[in-house]
């Protein structure tokens, strides 16, 4: 065959392959193929010295048409494909806009902490401070500074959750403490004692530790808030009119409050707070036990043996001191009926506060 028919054979297969090349990587094999070092057409070009003189003018035109309309249907093609593959990318990468968002689940504020801010909230807004004290607490500021005789029953090692160190001598061989969870903030009211002169108005929120087992009315863990006032003056007066201006600013305008004589030994004298149940106002119904009170915190005047132990002179200072559960006062505030509510995590529960 004449080299000049071998080239235009050579076009019509590459014109053919360039054709069919399926995609970009195909299409450069094709060139490779022709146009390569080792190519097909390159091997013409090479050899053109070979080509007798008299054929070299038309051989070497062919050659070069043949290279031009390689090159110029690789071209067309390699923009063929690209626009293909580009259509083919952003088509995988496409965002439907038209499928509904994924709602974001917003986390709130759990209800003892909210009830906690707002029995705060009620305190700081009549003059009182913030204290806090530690959870695990000394003996001397949970019961002894706090009036409470070595063989108080709350002392007691089934009461109450001691903390050891178990690489230390002392506790093993005594198999006591002096470390324990406090069982109640009231320590705090000595710690801030210590550390302050009067005029001191205190509340003190923070958690407490029992050794109960939790059912509706009894939790291990739960939280207080202690409250102190110490001031020149102050009476057992001054207690229930604050005391009742907190109830009715956490419970309703409505709600009444009683104050029930019993013994704490920090204070004397001593006494319960009841406000009057919000579900039966008052009338006696299940909730409340048919009484019409439902109780919410005990107080009393600060026992001058506690103002002994920080130095404070109960002739010059009298005070007052209170305590409440803020897991209560949510049940008692929303009406439901058990504490351990509270601390299930129940979503559907939670979500209603
Ligand atoms: N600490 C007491 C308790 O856990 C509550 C209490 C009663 C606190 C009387 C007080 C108080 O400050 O004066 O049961």
């Amino acid at each position: 065959m004449a080299v000049v028919d071998e080239l235009l054979l050579l076009k019509t297969k590459a014109l053919n392959d360039i054709a069919q090349a399926g995609d970009s990587a195909a299409l450069e094999q094709v060139r490779i193929g022709v146009l390569g070092k080792s190519g097909t057409l390159t091997g013409y070009l090479r050899s053109m010295g070979q080509v007798p003189q008299e054929q070299r003018a038309q051989v070497g035109k062919t050659t070069n048409e043949v290279r031009v309309a390689v090159e110029a249907a690789l071209e067309a093609r390699k923009a063929e494909l690209a626009a293909v593959e580009l259509a083919a990318q952003i088509d995988a990468s496409a965002l439907d806009i038209t499928l509904p968002g994924r709602a974001q689940q917003m986390g709130t504020r759990h209800l003892i902490s909210r009830i906690t801010d707002e029995i705060a909230e009620i305190f700081l807004g009549i003059g009182y401070s913030v204290a806090q004290g530690p959870e695990v607490e000394t003996d001397y500021y949970n019961f002894e500074a706090l009036n409470s005789p070595p063989d108080h029953p709350s002392r007691g090692l089934a009461d109450t959750f001691y903390v050891r160190d178990l690489s230390g001598e002392a506790a093993a061989v005594t198999g006591e403490s002096d470390v324990l969870l406090r069982t109640q903030t009231s320590g705090v009211q000595v710690r801030v004692m210590e550390q302050q002169k009067p005029p001191i108005y205190i509340i003190a929120p923070g958690k407490v530790y029992r050794r109960d087992v939790a059912d509706p009315s009894h939790l291990p863990q739960f939280t207080q808030i202690e409250g102190l006032v110490v001031d020149k003056g102050i009476t057992f007066g001054d207690l229930k009119g604050t005391l009742d201006y907190f109830c009715k600013q956490m419970f309703g305008q409505d709600r009444k409050t009683r104050v029930r004589a019993h013994y704490f030994p920090f204070t004397e004298p001593s006494a319960e707070v009841d406000v009057s149940c919000g579900i039966c106002k008052g009338e006696g119904c299940r909730f409340c036990k048919g009484t019409g009170w439902l109780e919410i915190m005990g107080c009393g005047m600060v026992d001058p043996n506690v103002f002994g132990y920080v130095g404070i002179d109960a002739e010059e200072y009298s005070g007052f001191a209170f305590g409440m559960g803020v897991e209560r006062i949510a049940c008692l505030k929303y009406n439901v009926p058990d504490l351990r509510m509270l601390l299930e995590g129940d979503m559907r529960f939670l979500r209603q506060f």
